[in-house]
């Protein structure tokens, strides 16, 4: 019989639904070894979550996260909260010898992000456990496709990298102030919001490093009708509010160029302003051999362009439904397609997969691992430094040619 591994879950809103749909799935879709049960999930209001817990399929719910860390039948941890709770819960998970998922970005600053890190890897040492970041990015199909294309040396030498994540929730001066817009709850606005998904797609992908950066932030709107209650993303126009505004305190957009360990560079772009763009993510690696494309938009697909001759070579539209296409063989048969939510029952799946495999010939690290999303926070405080110095400046990462691990790297494509 398979074990049984019990989750809690904190944080009910936008990401603790999408999280509990992949608790609940991924078990129909990978039968994994380790079975996840939906214990106990957490949240402030005490009416709200009960609702939530019957809801979304909890067992039981609680208005205090030290209750859900102290469990003994919770072995897993789900951080679904705003970034100013992330740091303070999941240490104390991991010190509790949990395994935690938190969602992105793992912190609202590098000192907080150095201090998660060191902590879950005191806690792997003496518990061996995972604790992993949320970059559900990394595990669309065709974005693991991509990866697995470069690292077996498809494009060849890789030239540029760009990366680009576009939405336009905040173009209404009168939008308002969610806690995504203040420093003390976010860390960064679009930077740590969206940037980060972007940052760690193009160095999952490049295999390598952010070394350098030249950026600028900027925020266009710096006062926002003062509410309470709203949740990020659903947050609409509020004229109803009144009159008192509060001050926004993060960049609305930040626009970076970034050197990469080797010759690569790229550039990175974020914009809550990006005005008709809803949740648009774009990647594209160019190489000495081929380039390659991912459109969030288009989930299903990967465009490839090799060079050649062939007077009709041009640019292909992969269609990533075969079951032989990473993540396919859970789900449907060619051509139904998946869509974004699928992203994270494929995260909980890897992770359960890790817990699995732990103290067995086959056990192995899951990424992103909580260093993978302190060198994402490496790039996001470079980023704002160089935004305030005007100047290029150093991320402290790698160095010529370097790489990130991932658990992966040696899957052909
Ligand atoms: N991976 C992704 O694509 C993605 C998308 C959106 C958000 N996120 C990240 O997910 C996290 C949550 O964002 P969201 O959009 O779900 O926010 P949200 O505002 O929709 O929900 C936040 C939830 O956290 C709860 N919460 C806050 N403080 C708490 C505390 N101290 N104890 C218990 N519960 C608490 C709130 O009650 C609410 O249920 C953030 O870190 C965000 O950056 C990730």
């Amino acid at each position: 019989m398979a074990r049984r591994i019990g989750v809690g879950l904190v944080g009910y809103s936008f990401m603790g639904r999408a999280h509990s749909a992949a608790w609940r799935n991924v078990v129909a879709a990978f039968d994994p070894a380790v079975v996840p049960e939906l214990t106990v999930v957490c949240g402030r209001d005490p009416a709200g979550v009960a609702a939530a817990a019957s809801r979304l399929g909890w067992s039981e719910s609680t208005t205090d996260w030290r209750r859900v860390v102290e469990r003994d039948d919770v072995g897993i941890v789900d951080v679904c909260t705003p970034g100013a709770a992330h740091a303070e819960i999941a240490i104390a998970a991991l010190r509790a010898g949990k395994h935690v998922l938190c969602e992105k970005p793992l912190a609202r600053s590098l000192a907080e992000a150095e201090e998660m890190a060191g902590e879950a890897a005191r806690a792997h040492d003496r518990f061996g456990t995972h604790a992993m970041v949320g970059f559900n990015y990394r595990r669309i199909p065709a974005v693991e496709l991509a990866r697995r294309l470069v690292a077996s040396g498809h494009i060849g030498e890789l030239r540029h990298v760009r990366a680009c994540y576009l939405q336009d929730w905040l173009v209404d001066p009168d939008a308002p102030l969610s806690w995504r817009l203040v420093r003390s709850e976010a860390g960064s606005g679009a930077l740590g919001d969206i940037a980060s998904h972007a940052i760690d797609l193009l160095q999952h992908l490049s295999g390598s490093v952010v070394t350098a950066v030249s950026a600028l932030t900027t925020t266009f709107v710096s006062t926002r009708p003062v509410s309470s209650g709203v949740a990020g993303l659903a947050s609409r126009p509020s004229r109803e509010l009144g009159a008192s505004r509060g001050p926004v305190s993060v960049d609305d957009a930040a626009l970076c160029l970034v050197r990469l360990g080797g010759a690569a560079v790229g550039t990175v772009e974020a914009s809550r302003f990006a005005t008709g763009h809803k949740n648009a993510l774009r990647v594209e690696l160019n190489g000495s051999r081929a380039s390659i494309a991912f459109d969030l938009e288009r989930l299903n697909e990967l465009e490839v362009y090799e060079v050649g001759t062939d007077p009709t070579a041009g640019w292909r539209r992969i269609l990533v439904t075969e079951p032989e296409h990473p993540y396919l063989a859970g789900w449907w048969p060619p051509g139904h397609v998946l869509g974004w939510e699928h992203s994270f029952t494929h995260e909980v799946a890897d992770l359960l997969a890790a817990i699995g495999a732990t103290g067995s010939a086959e056990a192995h690290a899951v990424h992103p691992d909580f260093a993978d999303g302190l060198a994402v926070q490496r790039v996001l405080d470079a980023i704002e430094r160089s935004a305030l110095s005007q100047s290029w400046v150093e991320t402290g990462l790698g160095g010529a040619g370097a790489h990130l691990g991932t658990s992966t790297d040696n899957e052909e494509p």
